[in-house]
């Protein structure tokens, strides 16, 4: 059966081949594609062990030789800097103590060769999930928070900074540090979760003042050409959370102060998910946060230094062209689990719109789970399934409602879960569809 994609507006798609240039490290993106972050959950896991856990797997470095061709930047899943907070098992991990030698080195050399083999910058994502960490699927719960001392962001700080530094040995052109979705950087900036009365919390000076410390030292400990970027919250969706205008001021501090590369521009918290379209007219542009963009990017001035990319709910080559007025590059990730190759196949102009999944897939939640089972599938060599094919979507609709029915008889208070399995009834990666 033919795939059913996303309609697009009939556009010239030139501007998306366009090199970038980042002003502060010098490095060029090939185009103006970026594969956007995608826990994988495909590294080592150990229950008993720690230092066992986060070492990338040959599945995960397989994943990622898969998304070599044709995005100008590929940006990993999870570094996560300890071996306990976690947002789920199979997690990467590289924590201050890791040495730049041995086997979880190596295996990390091994994902950065891969990823980048076509040219691609090979960026790897940094977070650290805090209160945010405990993953079941279709029922988030949190542990309770607590202040971190004075200890523990010296701890944060140096994790990062250590993680960019070993990144960097083991090949990788950048970082690109997780300060959105409510994880523990975006909890310091919103005032919803950021009650302290140091000099970490009350203004916006001092609630970004861990995100400026933080870029400050991983800059202080890695060669000019590395690249250093900020995925961050336009709007967390709360009342009381980061505004829009708290973003701006913060993106002109990133770019004036820090030298920032660029920043990656998302929205929402695991308490506000807002992965998908609520309003029709934010449904016509695709993109979540165009709107949000609009308002930050001229805080960046004419000669916009720090460079803007923007993801989340991008489908059609038309709505990224157009996102391409407002911002400098384009961030995919649902679609680029659905189709690996599909950088390469919109540069080279064979598709115009990504594969469009039947609902329910087409929502936040169930799309996401779709989306880690295919990032599975294609660590396993296997084609991962169509959404947009009704037999793929009634069986997952079927093994969704088996999971839920297990998920209430559990009562585990933390549970870490693989993305599941569903290899069957594939065929091999790379044949034509
Ligand atoms: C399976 C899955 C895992 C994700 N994991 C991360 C993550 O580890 N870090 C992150 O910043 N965003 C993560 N995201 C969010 C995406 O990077 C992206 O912001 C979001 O999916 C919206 O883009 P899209 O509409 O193109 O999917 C994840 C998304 C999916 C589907």
């Amino acid at each position: 059966m033919p795939v059913s994609r996303y309609k697009s507006e009939d556009v010239g798609r030139e501007p998306l081949h366009q090199p970038l240039a980042f002003a502060f490290s010098k490095r060029i993106a090939q185009n103006r594609l970026l594969k956007a972050a995608m826990e994988e959950r495909l590294a080592i896991w150990d229950d008993e062990i720690l230092v066992n856990r986060g070492l990338p797997t040959k599945e995960l470095i397989e994943l990622y030789r898969w998304y070599k061709n044709g995005w100008g930047i590929i940006v990993t899943g999870n570094i996560i800097t300890d071996y306990c907070h976690v947002a789920g098992s199979g997690d990467q991990i590289i924590t201050p103590e890791s040495p730049c030698f041995g086997e979880r080195f190596e295996s990390f050399k091994a994902l950065a060769t891969a990823a980048k083999a076509q040219g691609s910058l090979i960026i790897h994502w940094a977070g650290q999930p805090s209160w945010s960490s405990t993953p079941q699927f279709g029922n988030w719960t949190f542990g309770a928070p607590r202040a971190a001392t004075e200890q523990d962001i010296s701890r944060i700080i140096t994790g990062f900074a250590h993680a960019a530094q070993y990144l960097e040995k083991a090949g990788f052109d950048g970082i690109n540090l997780h300060a959105a979705h409510g994880y523990l950087v975006a909890q310091f900036l919103s005032p919803r979760t950021n009650k302290r009365t140091d000099a970490y919390g009350g203004t916006l000076t001092n609630r970004m003042r861990l995100i400026v410390e933080v870029v400050q030292e991983i800059r202080s400990r890695v060669s000019p050409s590395f690249i250093v970027s900020v995925k961050l919250n336009s709007t967390d969706f709360q009342e009381d959370g980061f505004k829009p205008h708290e973003a701006r001021e913060l993106v002109g501090v990133l770019q004036d102060d820090v030298g920032l590369d660029f920043v990656e521009l998302s929205g929402g918290t695991y308490e506000h998910v807002g992965l998908e379209w609520t309003k029709e007219s934010t449904r016509q542009r695709e993109a979540f946060f165009l709107e949000f963009a609009e308002m930050i990017v001229p805080v960046l001035g004419a000669e916009r230094k720090t460079k803007v990319f923007i993801t989340g709910g991008l489908r059609s080559v038309g709505a990224m062209v157009k996102a391409l007025d407002v911002v400098d590059g384009v961030g995919l990730a649902r679609p680029a689990a659905q189709e690996p190759r599909l950088a390469a196949n919109i540069i080279e102009g064979k598709v115009d719109g990504v594969i469009r999944p039947l609902a329910p897939f087409d929502t936040a939640g169930l799309g996401m789970l779709a989306a880690g089972m295919q990032m599975r599938q294609t660590a396993h060599g296997v084609e991962p399934f169509d959404m947009s094919d009704s037999e793929v979507v009634k069986t997952l609709l079927e093994m969704v409602n088996e999971m839920r029915k297990a998920d209430e008889n559990k009562v585990e208070d933390v549970e870490v879960v693989e993305f599941p399995d569903w290899i069957r009834n594939s065929k091999s990666y790379g044949v034509a569809e």
